[in-house]
């Protein structure tokens, strides 16, 4: 079964927006595998955001993800890294539809709420970066948030 990086960002946690966001993936019949909050360091930061880094946003970028506490999450389901993407919708909170999580919970591109892996690639990559074998619940076995 597939699994994804899911991210609320600093701006989600401020704004109170972790339970809602979990309702929204434990409804649609997700699976979390294990999550935490953290406060991400600037090297994990730039790690984890390293495809952006000759992008003009990338120093805010970094700035706004260290600005404050994540909750990561790993999440497994059917197709999850693109059903995890259509829950959240597209970057710009702007041109997200509504029913997206952007679409509902966000207004600026720059404090978008929400990270999601775009690939498996990413996904494996993000997963290892933030989270040892043992803080994940093996696939298989019952999570206590299914
Ligand atoms: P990106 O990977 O393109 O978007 P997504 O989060 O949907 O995969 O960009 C990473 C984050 O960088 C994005 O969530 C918000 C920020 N960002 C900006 O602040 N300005 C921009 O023009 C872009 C493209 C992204
Ligand atoms: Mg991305």
């Amino acid at each position: 079964m597939e699994q994804s990086f899911i991210m609320i960002k600093p701006d989600g946690v401020r704004r109170g927006l972790i339970a809602e966001i979990l309702t929204r993936f434990q409804q649609k019949g997700f699976t979390l595998r294990g999550a935490k909050l953290m406060q991400m360091e600037q090297a994990l930061a730039e790690q984890h955001y390293a495809e952006h880094k000759e992008r003009p946003f990338f120093p805010d970028l970094v700035e706004f993800i260290t600005s404050g506490p994540v909750f990561a999450m790993v999440w497994e389901g059917e197709g999850m890294i693109a059903e995890a993407r259509r829950l959240i919708g597209s970057t710009d909170p702007a041109e997200a539809a509504p029913g997206t999580i952007r679409g509902d919970l966000a207004v600026k591109k720059s404090e978008n709420v929400i990270h999601g892996s775009d690939s498996p690639e990413s996904a494996e990559r993000e997963i290892n970066l933030f989270f040892q074998k043992h803080e994940l619940i093996e696939t298989g076995k019952n999570s206590v948030i299914s």
